[in-house]
């Protein structure tokens, strides 16, 4: 009797091999981008009645799903005019920070794709990327037009800019944790508003409906670049990007969900209650190290939450639980019943 052998799978270089894997992944990415994209002006209809600014405007009022000084008893305790009021200047200036935040990260991804070679995939993605992160940057803009006159980042982050290109063409690592740095908390912000089911005006839902969709592509390719680049480092290269990692996501972080000084000034927020709100109590220094409940879980794949990492992550107060999958919900009873 004759026995049937196991088909031999011919040798495969495991280099090459990952990069086919990482080559499809940025395929399927690029697909979906062709498949499901979004245009500011043919998807949003800004003239819409409903869509004025004005109209029911007590939709502008923070919401307390993701909103810290929606939360706040002070803003609670202010009349309703007054809610209205800094609550389209909030949601304006998140908007402005958003779009200061996604050029920047056009310019230092530019930068990355200049001397890629031919037929490289990243070339293709990255381009989807930055078209759809124009798009976002004229539909923040066209908000912030018709809903307040601010000033987004404070000036000191702005210069940030400056650095963008520099990272993006030499070092990709460092540039690609700064985007997860920014997107992360933008998306998560926005994800609880949208599941929160609270009563929102309808340019954020709109805005922000697209905006997720989007994002998660970004989000999943910032993943993948640093998945497959990360662990290839040499020792001491990765031990200095294992530090740099929480510093990256706290300094930028911070600069990205804190409102600028004017906001405080302009709507005379006591220094007590703008303390409490941004990083002071217990609950906002929580609600900050969960935006970043999925780079944990990264940092851990791809070897970089060592011993000295874990301190640095702990220290800055951005540590806590690594999600299971990307984008896990919270596990916190926090939006439950
Ligand atoms: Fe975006
Ligand atoms: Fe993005």
């Amino acid at each position: 009797m004759t026995t049937m052998s196991a088909p031999t799978t011919p040798d495969v270089d495991p280099v090459v091999a990952q990069a086919q894997a990482y080559a499809e992944k940025l395929l399927m990415l690029s697909e979906a981008s062709v498949d499901r994209h979004f245009d500011p002006f043919e998807d949003i209809d800004w003239d819409a009645p409903d869509f004025d600014p004005n109209c029911k405007p007590e939709r502008w009022v923070l919401v307390t799903s993701a909103d810290p000084i929606g939360r706040h008893p002070w803003y609670q305790a202010l009349p309703l005019d007054r809610k209205i009021e800094i609550g389209k200047v909030r949601q304006a200036n998140v908007a402005k920070v958003g779009l200061q935040f996604e050029a920047i990260l056009i310019i230092g991804m530019m930068q990355h794709i200049f001397n890629l070679k031919n037929n490289d995939p990243e070339f293709r993605y990255c381009s989807h990327e930055m078209i759809e992160e124009h798009n976002h940057t004229l539909m923040f803009q066209e908000m912030v037009n018709r809903v307040a006159d601010v000033p987004g980042m404070n000036p000191l982050v702005r210069q940030l800019r400056h650095l963008a290109a520099p990272a993006g063409a030499l070092f990709p690592n460092f540039f690609f944790m700064a985007v997860l740095a920014g997107e992360e908390p933008i998306d998560h912000i926005q994800k609880d508003i949208l599941r929160s089911g609270d009563d929102i005006h309808p340019i954020m839902r709109g805005v922000m409906a697209i905006h997720v969709a989007e994002e998660a592509r970004h989000i999943s390719f910032a993943h993948e670049f640093l998945k497959k680049n990360v662990p290839a480092q040499p020792t001491f290269n990765k031990a200095v990007l294992s530090i740099a990692m929480p510093i990256i996501m706290f300094v930028l972080g911070r600069a990205i969900a804190t409102p600028p000084k004017s906001f405080f000034k302009q709507f005379d927020m006591p220094a007590d209650v703008r303390k409490e709100l941004f990083y002071g109590s217990k609950e906002s220094k929580r609600t900050f190290a969960d935006y970043y409940v999925d780079v944990r879980a990264l940092a851990e794949e791809i070897g970089l939450m060592n011993p000295v990492a874990r301190k640095v992550w702990q220290l800055l107060g951005i540590d806590g639980p690594s999600s299971r999958y990307r984008s896990e919900p919270k596990r916190s009873a926090k939006h439950a019943a």
